[in-house]
Parts: C-alpha cells; sequence; structure tokens
C-alpha cells in the first residue's frame, strides 16, 4: 500500500475524527504516484496514523476511512452504513417524515458518500405515524458521490452500502445513483443500480407532502436538511403575511400555511420548481388562493416590491450557495450583504427575518455582522444547521456547512 508523509503535526487533529487532509499538509514531493480513489495509509514520524482515500486532482487530496490496519472489506462497508441507519430509525424528530438522509458523508464516517432514501405514500393518505419505509411503500435511495475520487471508492462497494442500510433497519426496493458534472455525466443524469426508482415519489414531511424528482430535482430532488428549520418557520407562522424567497418547491411556504400563515408569496427563478410548489400545495390538502407563486430572479422581485412599498410580516431567505471555494467569499459576501438588504426593506415594522446560508465559506458570524450592520433593531431569537439526519463531527466545523438565523425585527 502506498504511503504518504505527513508535513505537518497532524495525528492528535486527524486520531480526534477531523476527515480532510490538504495536499499542503502532505510531502508529496518524491511520493509514489497513485489514481483516484485508491486507498493510501496517512504516517508521521512515529507510524501509521489512518487509512485514506486519495483524490490527486484536489487540495483535500486525501479523506480519511479508519484505523490503520483496518481490512476495508464487505464488513467493513456493511458495519459503517449499518451504524448510519440505525442512528437514522431510532431518531425521533424523523417520525413523520418519509424522506431522510441515510448516509451524510463525512459526518457518518463515510467520506464523500451521499444516499437520501424517499418513500412514497399515494397523496391523500394519513400522516405515517412510524418511520419512512415502514408506512408499507417502497423506498427509493438516491446516491450522490461528492467528487471522481469518492465515486472510484465507493462505486464497487455500493451493493455493501446498500445491504448495510438494509441491516441497519431500512429496506430499499429502488436505488438511483445520480450523476454530476464532477462524477461524469450519463444521458439520463444518473443510473438505477436497484429496480425501477419512481419518476416522481410523494414523500410526507409532518402534515406537507411534496413530490420529489430524483433525476431532475436539485440535489438529490429535495432539500431535506431544512427540515428543522422548516417546522420553526411553521411554529412562527400563524396569521402571518409570508414572503418566501428561493423557494425551490415550497418547503417554508408550505409549513407557513400549516402553520397558519394568512397567505404566502413564494419566489424562485426555476419555473419547474414553482409549477411543482402549486401542484404540492394541492398534495397538501391547503388552499391554492392563499398562495402567490413568482418564477423571478429574487433581486429582480425583491426591487420591484420595493417600489411598490410592499411588505411582508415574515420573509425568509435561503439562497443557492454564493461561496463554492474560499476565492469566491469576498462576492458571496458582496451577494449576500445586498440580498439581506433587500430582506429587510421587505419585512413590515415589528415583523421576522429568516436568513439561510448553505455555503461552509460563509460563516454564522459574518451572516451575524452583515445583519448587524444593515439593521440596529434585528434580535437574534433561534440560531440553527441542518436537520438531526446530517450529523455534524465535533472535530470537523467545515461540516457545519448550514446557518439558519432568525431575527425578530422590533
Ligand atoms: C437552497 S435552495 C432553497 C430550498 C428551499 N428553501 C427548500 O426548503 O426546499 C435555493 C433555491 O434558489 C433558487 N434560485 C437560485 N438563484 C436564484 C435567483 N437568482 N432568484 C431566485 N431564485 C433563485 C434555486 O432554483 C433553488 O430552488
Amino acid at each position: 500500500m502506498i504511503r504518504w508523509r505527513l508535513a505537518k503535526p497532524l495525528r492528535e487533529r486527524i486520531r480526534a475524527g477531523h476527515p480532510w487532509i490538504y495536499d499542503r499538509a502532505l510531502a508529496l514531493a518524491h511520493a509514489p504516484a497513485c489514481a483516484a480513489g485508491d486507498v493510501v495509509e496517512i504516517a508521521d514520524a512515529d507510524g501509521a496514523v489512518a487509512l485514506a482515500f486519495a483524490d490527486p486532482a484536489s487540495p483535500i487530496r486525501a479523506r480519511v476511512l479508519a484505523e490503520p490496519g483496518t481490512t476495508l472489506d464487505a464488513a467493513w462497508t456493511r458495519a459503517r452504513t449499518e451504524s448510519a441507519a440505525a442512528r437514522r430509525v431510532r431518531d425521533p424528530l424523523l417520525v413523520g417524515c418519509t424522506g431522510r438522509r441515510l448516509i451524510h458523508g463525512e459526518g457518518d464516517a463515510c467520506p464523500g458518500l451521499v444516499v437520501d432514501a424517499y418513500a412514497g405514500e399515494p397523496p391523500g393518505e394519513q400522516v405515517p405515524s412510524g418511520y419512512a419505509g415502514e408506512s408499507g411503500s417502497e423506498t427509493t435511495a438516491v446516491i450522490v458521490f461528492d467528487g471522481p475520487a469518492a465515486a472510484a471508492f465507493w462505486r464497487p462497494r455500493l451493493p455493501d452500502v446498500l445491504a448495510g442500510l438494509e441491516r441497519g433497519g431500512v429496506a430499499i426496493e429502488h436505488a438511483w445513483l445520480r450523476m454530476n458534472q464532477r462524477t461524469g455525466g450519463g444521458e439520463r443524469g444518473g443510473e438505477a443500480v436497484r429496480g425501477d426508482p419512481p419518476a416522481e415519489i410523494a414523500i410526507a414531511e409532518d402534515e406537507a407532502r411534496f413530490g420529489v424528482d430524483v433525476r431532475r430535482g436539485q440535489k438529490t430532488g429535495f432539500f431535506l436538511d431544512q427540515r428543522d428549520n422548516r417546522r420553526t418557520i411553521r411554529r412562527h407562522a400563524a396569521g402571518a403575511q409570508v414572503l418566501n424567497v428561493f423557494a425551490y418547491t415550497g418547503g417554508f411556504s408550505l409549513h407557513a400555511a400549516l402553520g397558519g400563515a394568512a397567505h404566502v408569496t413564494s419566489v424562485d427563478v426555476a419555473r419547474p420548481a414553482i409549477d411543482a410548489l402549486a401542484r404540492n400545495v394541492a398534495l397538501s390538502g391547503l388552499a391554492l388562493d392563499a398562495h402567490e407563486l413568482v418564477a423571478e430572479d429574487a433581486f429582480e422581485f425583491f426591487a420591484r416590491s420595493a417600489a411598490r412599498g410592499r411588505r411582508w410580516d415574515l420573509v425568509i431567505v435561503d439562497p443557492p450557495s454564493f461561496a463554492p471555494s474560499e476565492r469566491a467569499r469576498p462576492a458571496a459576501l458582496t451577494a449576500y450583504r445586498r440580498l439581506v438588504q433587500h430582506a429587510l426593506e421587505a419585512v413590515a415594522p415589528g415583523g421576522r427575518f429568516a436568513l439561510a446560508s448553505c455555503s461552509s465559506h460563509v460563516t454564522e458570524a459574518d451572516l451575524l455582522d452583515i445583519v448587524a450592520h444593515l439593521t440596529p433593531v434585528a434580535r437574534l431569537r433561534a440560531s440553527a444547521g441542518a436537520a438531526s439526519d446530517h450529523p455534524v463531527l465535533p472535530a470537523f466545523p467545515e461540516g457545519r456547512y448550514l446557518k439558519f438565523l432568525f431575527f425578530d425585527l422590533a
């Protein structure tokens, strides 16, 4: 096995659970070459530190898999994914939700691997009382690799990934492997690796219902990570005029309506997302006449609304990642500043404002700083991250990519 020497004193950090080893932390000048996904031993002067898979084309040159000496065989893969599934099965926050993340990459000690599961439910059925997959409906797993090295490592192990999830308590009838630009195309954007995944799956999230398009939808079809924050919005929506910007298929909009919002305006630049939102309103048994659906760029919408003096009691802003890399950070901060300024102008006096960011390169402190400089009246009521099925390793702050801040403006 190829051995890569650490050039920095990282033994303790890696042993504490930090799973990424950057190129600059390795002495690679005379290191033997290896292919993406090959297993390498990471060592320092005192001997072996960890096993990792190599990513020769990335600044994150290696991702830690296991202790030195571990046999990375089928039993190892199954044990990892079995415990990830078991954590979900015993999670009370997932009761009543038939969409769940089963494997959250590094957070579940499976670096570079994401598996979401969607259990279908015929529209109009009662809210399930058990966990996803236990309602007797079929479950589709959607698999995503974070880059070519993760694909090379995990792809041959997929049968054992699925076998471990099943042993952990999640029956999987269908599995769809989604390809993206980084992991190679595929004409249909992916391929079935088990069964025949349905084109659309109607999932339950508490009393809300969402159609999930696992082939063409964003992410794996749904933003599961905002589940608990949608529940927060639901608890604050009673009687409110709500504006949900970057609405996608209506996650926050439907929960606001279920929480008793008087009226909900939803904005997203993607017409297919807005069309799906309209279907989801009906699927959830809600009246469409309490919803205004707008397919438009958020900044143009805000400018138009400001010109007309429109205001809402509760404004939610959940943009896409403006900072995919550290280099994009300054431009991203400028975009957030513009966005927050627009959003604050749209909040009625005494109203509330929820701001999310899904970029790990923009911190909660950055967002608080932006809000503080734009208004003296904001009071932080709640601060949260991703939902409970997106676990974070304490030694890996980079894993805390999602921030959700909820303010009173009074
Ligand atoms: C992070 S997702 C929102 C997820 C959503 N809050 C949910 O709970 O499902 C961001 C959304 O912003 C939309 N978007 C991207 N750029 C936009 C723009 N300039 N104006 C409006 N929407 C935009 C995308 O289509 C996507 O649906």
